[in-house]
């Protein structure tokens, strides 16, 4: 299938790493031209470096996307670079532990800028390019929105947020046939992940546990499988789809519980 994203221009949030490393590796092999925006240089560059030395191009922009000025900045040097934008994939975020009884307001605050308020800024400042070339935008989110996950009240609100947001920028975007789409993700090994993992009692123990529920295939979903998908979602194969919310997660969340236990 020809995804028709030669040459075209897409920000990743959080690309140096993980999922959103994933996207960017799959974006350069289409021929789109990756640019990932991370709070990282350094780790940023090793990533373009490595697809420069592949004969792809892909570009980075060094931001802490926490602060709220970055976003605007990043967009800025985008265009500086390419004068267009055809895409945004909205990745950067962590599962930071802010529960209900063990938070606070400030540690409350600070998550929602961490995982929310970003998406909207991003979003906020690269629409006027997005409208110019009728570019596509894809939310990462996480299963914490539906099913929850205890003692991460600001994730899961910040995840709620990005789904919610899919659908309202869907509608909002109609008139401009920017299409906006969420991909949700349940378990996917990234160093977000195994960092997490590692903060639990048993990590191992547990890690088994959760792959033994996982329906399809008793395995994690690939940093891959996630990048297939949002590639595709941001490509115009996908151009009558818009406002949804994909479960990229080997049937976790859906799937009846006990698939495990047969
Ligand atoms: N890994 C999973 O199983 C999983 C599950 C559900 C949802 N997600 C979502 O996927 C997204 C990516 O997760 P991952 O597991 O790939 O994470 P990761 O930590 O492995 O990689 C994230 C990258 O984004 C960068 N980043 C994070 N916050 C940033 C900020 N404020 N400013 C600039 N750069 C920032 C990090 O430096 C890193 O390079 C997150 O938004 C997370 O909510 C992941």
């Amino acid at each position: 299938m020809d995804l028709k994203l030669q040459n075209k221009v897409v920000i990743v949030t959080g690309g140096a790493k993980g999922i959103g490393e994933g996207i960017v590796q799959v974006l350069a092999s289409e021929g789109a031209i990756p640019v990932i925006v991370g709070r990282n240089a350094e780790d940023n560059q090793k990533v373009v470096d490595a697809l420069t030395a592949q004969g792809k191009e892909a570009f980075q922009v060094a931001a802490e996307l926490t602060q709220p000025e970055a976003s605007e900045k990043a967009v800025k040097a985008v265009l500086e670079k390419y004068g267009r934008i055809d895409g945004l994939v909205n990745n950067a975020g962590v599962n930071d532990g802010v529960g209900l009884e063990n938070g606070s307001y400030e540690g409350f605050i600070a998550s929602l800028h961490k995982n929310v308020v970003h998406y909207y800024l991003m979003a906020h400042y690269a629409l006027p390019a997005l409208k110019a070339s009728k570019g596509s935008i894809v939310n990462i989110s996480s299963k914490t929105a539906d099913t929850g996950q205890g003692g991460t009240s600001a994730y899961a609100a910040s995840n709620g947020g990005r789904n919610a947001l899919t659908r309202e920028w869907a509608v909002e975007l109609l008139k401009y046939g920017i299409r906006v789409n969420s991909v949700i993700v349940a378990e996917c090994w990234t160093p977000l992940y195994e960092k997490w993992i590692e903060t639990l009692p048993n990590p191992q123990e547990k890690l088994a546990a959760i792959t033994a529920n996982i329906p399809l295939e008793n395995r994690m979903t690939t940093a891959e499988e996630i990048a297939n998908m949002t590639v595709f979602l941001l490509s115009e194969t996908s151009s009558h789809t818009t406002g949804q919310l994909i479960y990229v997660d080997g049937g976790y969340v859906h799937l009846d519980r006990a698939l495990a236990n047969s």
